[in-house]
């Protein structure tokens, strides 16, 4: 694991955006897999910034969505596809073939998880891997005690989540209560991963998924076994990290 301690949010949103950029110019037609939440609208806000300039370029990029909640269509706004459009893909020149987000009103969730992890190996795997992080641990919305070896799959969401989660909804009644996500074993798949965190919620999870013994308890812990995982996390969330070889200080 590389661990980069940076001063704030914003400067881990610029070395979140800059790795990315970095992956697009070596590999034009790079797969990333991307995320949702808070933690990266920060990351998304300087890729437009470096599209705006003619830094980069999206046009042969393919893009796989982590998660979307179950029952919640792209219309509403508090999907993930709504915010992915929102927040990044109609600011910049993605092709809409290349956009592949998990249908939330799927008739058939089987069929959805299958044909999307069918479609992740068709596009050659996923290259490069955004996470943010769960208050639990969580990775997507991969909660604590789901094993290691699983693929896109639904899941029920734990109280902590939906409670957790409740702040962009207008009450905790509103959250759904179960989500469709990647897989441990698809995140695991991809060959490279970034994960972000930022904020005093996020140290006691941060602290875990770097120094506790690996454990279904904490998904996130399996990101030890992964061979290039960079995690850049401001100091608040690294607050409860000793300082050693392991780490840079940005
Ligand atoms: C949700 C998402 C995760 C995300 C987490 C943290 O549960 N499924 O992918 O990492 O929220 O969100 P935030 O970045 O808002 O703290």
């Amino acid at each position: 694991m590389r661990i980069m301690i940076v001063k704030n949010y914003n400067e881990m949103s610029y070395q979140a955006a800059q790795l990315i950029a970095d992956q697009i110019i070596y590999k034009k037609n790079s797969v990333l897999g991307l995320a949702t939440g808070s933690t990266p609208i920060g990351m998304y806000k300087e890729l437009i910034r470096k599209f705006q300039k003619g830094e980069l370029d999206f046009s042969q990029v393919v893009t796989f969505n982590l998660d979307e909640y179950y029952g919640l269509s792209i219309e509403h706004p508090q999907s993930y596809g709504f915010f992915m459009w929102n927040i990044l893909f109609r600011h910049i020149n993605l092709k809409r073939e290349n956009v592949h987000l998990l249908n939330g009103v799927t008739k058939n969730i089987d069929n959805e998880c299958r044909q999307y992890e069918d479609l992740i190996q068709k596009n050659g795997g996923i290259d490069l891997q955004i996470l943010g992080i769960g208050d639990n641990g969580h990775i997507g919305f991969n909660e604590p005690d789901i094993s290691f070896d699983t693929q896109t799959h639904l899941v029920n969401l734990t109280t902590k989540t939906i409670r957790a989660n409740s702040r962009f909804f207008n009450n905790t009644q509103e959250v759904p209560k179960q989500a469709i996500t990647m897989g441990i074993g698809t995140i695991m798949r991809a060959k490279k991963i970034i994960l972000l965190a930022n904020g005093k919620r996020k140290t006691k999870a941060i602290e875990r998924t770097i120094n506790s013994p690996i454990t279904t308890k904490v998904p996130a812990t399996v990101l030890q076994l992964h061979k290039e995982v960079t995690i850049i996390i401001d100091k608040a969330a690294s607050s409860l990290l000793a300082s050693d070889g392991n780490i840079f200080f940005n």
